[in-house]
Parts: C-alpha cells; structure tokens; sequence
C-alpha cells in the first residue's frame, strides 16, 4: 500500500513541474510537432500572438539559417525605399520619352526579365505593345488605362497582363503623375494599329538605355551593374 502512495505521489509531483527531465507527461512542443503545425503555429507566435499551448516559443525557430548559401547563388538586391520622400532620386529615373521614363529595380539578364518603376509625368502614353510573356503590376501613384479595356488602375491596384495580349497604356488628363511597379518577363513588342511588329524592348535595351542616361548625369554607366543579375 505504502509503494502505491509513494508512486502516484511520484507521479503526481513530476506532473506538475513539467521541466523536470523525468517529466512523465512532458507537453510536446508545438514547434517540434510537424512542419505543418510548426509553420502554423510559429507564424502565429511570430505575430504576436500566443502559442496554443501557452508555451514560449523555442529560440531556434527565430534563428537564422547558419549554413553556407549556394556558391552559385546571385546577390540579391535591396532597395530600402522605391519611392523615398526625402531623397532626390530624380538621377535614377531614365527617360524613354518627353513624358515616359523607367526606374530599373531588378535588371536580370540572366532570367530574360526586368522589375522596374514606370512613370509616366502628365497625361502621356505608353505606345501599343504586345507581350510574349507574362506582365505583373502594381500602381503605387496616380491612375491609368489600356485603351483595350474598360478598367482603370490606380494607386492600389494590381493588373496581371497575359502574354499574347496587345494593350495601349493611356495615363488620362488630370493626372500630374503615375508611377507603377512592372514586372516584365520577355519584351515589349510594339505594334501598329494592325498588330505588325514595329520595335521591341527588353531587359538588355533597358540596361543599354540606363549605361547611356547613368552615363550622362554623371553617375558612370556602371552605375547600372548594382541592378543586373
Ligand atoms: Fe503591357
């Protein structure tokens, strides 16, 4: 009888100091469940918001990946502000035309694509063009339309082109500025109003265009290279 007490005693004491290494009902971790739950219940705790089990979450989650990056591995790029208020950045903006000129964020040779700010002063125009591959965007200032459709994208929205698709970008009167976030995979095919082909651009005119502008403002055409990968 006295063994019984002194075991459920035992047991008893252990259970409720869970830290003890003869814990025997020793509560699992939620981040050493499955990788499932271990995204999804770190990713709560790393908003802010407590564990399901209560418990704090382990350190090693929060650390960062101590091993060595593939050799081969690009540098990646890092632009704090795309649009800073207090800086003058108006040497990065390289024009294309009296109205239209890009700023390259990401140049990348070496995948055929190119991330750049579009930005168009007043009412202007991008000229009818056609993609042969896939065109994200996101407009960060001001308002603008494709002749082809009946929506208009401002400040907020998102547009996904679809290759193949011919589009004539239109910024309307009235609007002072509009900038855009394009992610532009493959070329810009210009057309006529037949869809014939009549000039094209793509990442590589887009890196030769910023040498020439980077060149001139004084900044060295070398200047570029912190945007090609
Ligand atoms: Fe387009």
């Amino acid at each position: 009888m006295r063994f019984f007490a002194l075991f459920f005693l035992i047991v008893f004491l252990v259970s409720i100091d869970p830290s003890s290494g003869f814990s025997l009902i020793r509560r699992l971790n939620p981040c050493r469940v499955s990788v499932a739950s271990t995204l999804k219940l770190c990713a709560s705790t790393a908003n802010g918001e407590e564990s399901k089990s209560g418990e704090a979450p382990v350190d090693e989650a929060f650390e960062p990946y101590r091993g060595p990056q593939p050799v081969e591995a690009l540098p990646d790029i890092f632009v704090p502000q795309v649009l800073p208020e207090e800086v003058d950045e108006e040497l990065l903006w390289v024009p294309q035309t009296d109205t239209v000129s890009f700023r390259p964020l990401c140049l990348c040779t070496s995948g055929g694509y190119y991330v750049n700010l579009l930005r168009v002063k007043g009412a202007g125009l991008l000229s009818r063009h056609r993609h042969p591959g896939p065109v994200h965007g996101h407009v960060l200032k001001g308002r603008w339309k494709y002749l082809e459709h009946d929506w208009e994208a401002q400040a907020g929205s998102y547009v996904f082109e679809p290759p193949g698709e011919i589009h004539t970008l239109v910024v309307p009167e009235g609007v002072d500025e509009m900038i855009t976030l394009f992610h532009v995979t493959g070329s810009l095919l210009y057309c006529d109003v037949d869809g014939n082909v009549v000039g094209a651009d793509d990442v590589f005119t887009k890196v030769e265009l910023a040498k020439k502008h980077y060149e001139k403002v004084g900044l060295g055409a070398d200047f570029v290279q912190q945007f090609v990968r």
